[in-house]
């Protein structure tokens, strides 16, 4: 094949630049967002980089500290572990929609604050949602259970027995809330 042939030319510009970049519409906290980045841009990322949303924490990156935990329909997710792709169409909720209207708290978050469950704080936007899906998935019934599911949310402060008393704090007053 020679020089000139097409098929060793470089593709057209505007061909690279739609291969190279994904244009998405999440739902994002209630709103439409639109996204447009690297098709391999994890969920985290695109909320933190793309949207500003800057709640979600990068803690290890790898699926191991729970720190960028978000909800995708209703479910926790690792929002490192999670294409963005594959969130579009569905309801994503980051600690920045977790409370009803602005200005108030979420039950959870009001515990967390009563109880001092956290201390340097990076770890507790993640430590929140989980907790959340915690009573939501049904996973609160006693402590040992609190502390099972939590397990995949890490706090090097070690505010892990405040948490589960944030969590009991929380629970009756959710279950109150969407009754
Ligand atoms: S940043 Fe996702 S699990 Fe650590
Ligand atoms: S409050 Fe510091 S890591 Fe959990």
């Amino acid at each position: 094949m020679d020089a000139s042939s097409p098929l060793k030319s470089s593709p057209p510009e505007n061909l690279r630049d739609r291969c190279q970049t994904l244009d998405l519409v999440l739902q994002v906290n209630g709103r439409s967002r639109r996204v447009v980045a690297d098709p391999r841009v994890t969920l985290l990322d695109a909320l933190r980089e793309n949207l500003g949303l800057t709640g979600s924490k990068k803690g290890c990156d790898h699926g191991q500290c729970g720190a960028c935990t978000v909800h995708v329909d209703g479910r926790r997710v690792l929002s490192c572990l999670t294409f963005a792709a594959a969130a579009e169409g569905k309801h994503i909720t980051t600690i920045e929609g977790l409370a009803p209207q602005e200005g108030d708290l979420h039950p959870m978050q009001q515990a967390f604050m009563d109880h001092d469950a956290f201390q340097c704080g990076y770890c507790t936007p993640g430590q929140i949602m989980s907790a959340v899906a915690c009573v939501t998935e049904g996973h609160a019934e006693t402590d040992a259970d609190i502390r099972e599911y939590m397990s995949g949310n890490l706090c090097r402060c070690a505010a892990y027995p405040n948490i589960v008393d944030a969590i009991k704090q929380a629970k009756p007053l959710m279950r109150e809330r969407d009754a």
